[in-house]
């Protein structure tokens, strides 16, 4: 089964930079909803990374993701699509796991105060997990979503998410 890349995303800006990783890591990844990796088969990955937007500093909850669906939907705005399951229960339905692992997340700001990053790395070391590299976030930008998905994020994500994937491989090369 290779490298997975899992990711939860409601309008697309994480699934964008999961993809952007999975193509920085190589022929090797495969990328994964939080729907279709099965946790139960995650002890046939050979490494996980895995991301999801952050809401109110953390992981995704119901209610966060429930707020989501209050927003604007209209030509302009498109709709948060909740379909995949989140990556708190994702994270809390993986086995017992000995594999490399590291997190992501796409976030409005900088690198000050908590993440999503830090609680999926967090969780996947409390499995049994070893650490690739350190959590990473990526940026979008402070407005509501636009018309497409993916058209949150910051100018240069995509580039240095498909460089953090190359650099994951490397690492799990060395
Ligand atoms: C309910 C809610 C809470 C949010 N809270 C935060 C936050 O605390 N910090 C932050 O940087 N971004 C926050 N955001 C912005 C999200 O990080 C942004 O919507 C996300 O990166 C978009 O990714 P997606 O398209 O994959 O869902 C929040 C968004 C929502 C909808």
């Amino acid at each position: 089964m290779g490298i997975w890349v899992v990711y939860e995303s409601l309008w697309g800006n994480t699934e964008a930079v999961a993809r952007a990783i999975a193509e920085g890591l190589g022929t090797d990844a495969t990328l994964l909803t939080t729907s279709q990796a099965d946790p139960s088969r995650a002890l046939e990955a050979s490494a996980i990374v895995a991301g999801a937007p952050v809401h109110g500093m953390n992981l995704p909850t119901q209610q966060s993701r429930e707020s989501a669906t209050s927003k604007k939907v209209d030509a302009e705005h498109a709709a948060a699509d909740l379909s995949t399951r989140p990556m708190r229960e994702w994270l809390d339905a993986l086995p017992p796991l000995s594999v490399p692992a590291a997190a992501f997340d796409t976030r409005v700001r900088g690198p000050l105060g908590r993440g999503a990053n830090t609680a999926i790395l967090r969780a996947l070391q409390d499995k049994g997990c070893t650490r690739i590299s350190a959590p990473r976030g990526f940026l979008v930008n402070f407005s509501s979503a636009g018309p497409e998905r993916g058209d949150l994020l910051k100018a240069g994500q995509l580039d240095e998410a498909r460089a953090w994937g190359t650099e994951l491989a490397s690492l799990l090369r060395a």
